[in-house]
């Protein structure tokens, strides 16, 4: 009965090992790979829907990472910077960036706002305060995110008037968390 219930979750657990292998690289996937067809979550963010189309931790992409993002109605990103650079192109919908290039200040103020549209893009330096969001009532805001030096290592601020030194580092990101190998644990026992 033990040998049986052994083998039983020896054998579970290298099941887990093989999905979480493919979930986590890009051996065994089509070149060319239809972006309908990629796993989409929302990560725990009302609202968003996330695809990574080409990834640092799923695709081993060493410079860029690229995303597909949709934001339902009043959706938006948290608050925050990060230490790469990342580029926006809105595909579809309107919305708001919020904008705060003030990181040599002591936090980030009252951001600027500019309206986003459809055929728009924008650029976001790094370590720049930001948030956008789909201000539209009736529409989705769908854009392809560009970031540089993957994987993102994003600061996050409660408020604009939060100090820099104060944000709090989300380490990896969401997305990130599932393929991210953390250095192994010392066994205790
Ligand atoms: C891409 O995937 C979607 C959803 O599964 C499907 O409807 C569409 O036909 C696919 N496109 C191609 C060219 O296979
Ligand atoms: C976006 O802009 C390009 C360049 O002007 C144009 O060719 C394209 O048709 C535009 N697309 C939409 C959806 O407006």
């Amino acid at each position: 009965m033990a040998g049986f219930s052994f083998a039983l979750s020896f054998c579970s657990i290298f099941l887990f090992a093989i999905t979480e292998a493919s979930r986590c690289s890009i051996i065994g996937l089509p070149l060319v790979r239809n972006i309908s067809e990629l796993p989409q979550d929302n990560y725990g963010r009302g609202g968003l829907s996330h695809i990574t189309v080409a990834g640092s931790l799923l695709h081993g992409l060493k410079e860029v990472e690229v995303w597909l993002q949709t934001f339902s109605p009043g959706s938006h990103t948290p608050i925050h910077r990060h230490s790469c650079e990342e580029v926006f192109v809105v595909l579809k919908g309107t919305g708001t960036l919020y904008f705060a290039p003030s990181s040599h200040e002591k936090y980030p103020g009252t951001p600027k706002e500019f309206p986003i549209y459809s055929n728009s893009t924008f650029l976001i330096p790094v370590n720049d305060a930001h948030q956008v969001g789909n201000t539209n009532e009736h529409e989705d805001l769908q854009m392809l995110v560009i970031i540089s030096r993957p994987p993102a290592k994003v600061f996050i601020y409660d408020d604009w008037f939060m100090p820099h030194t104060a944000a709090r580092l989300k380490f990896p990101y969401y997305w990130d968390e599932q393929c991210f190998e953390a250095p192994p644990v010392k066994d205790e026992l």
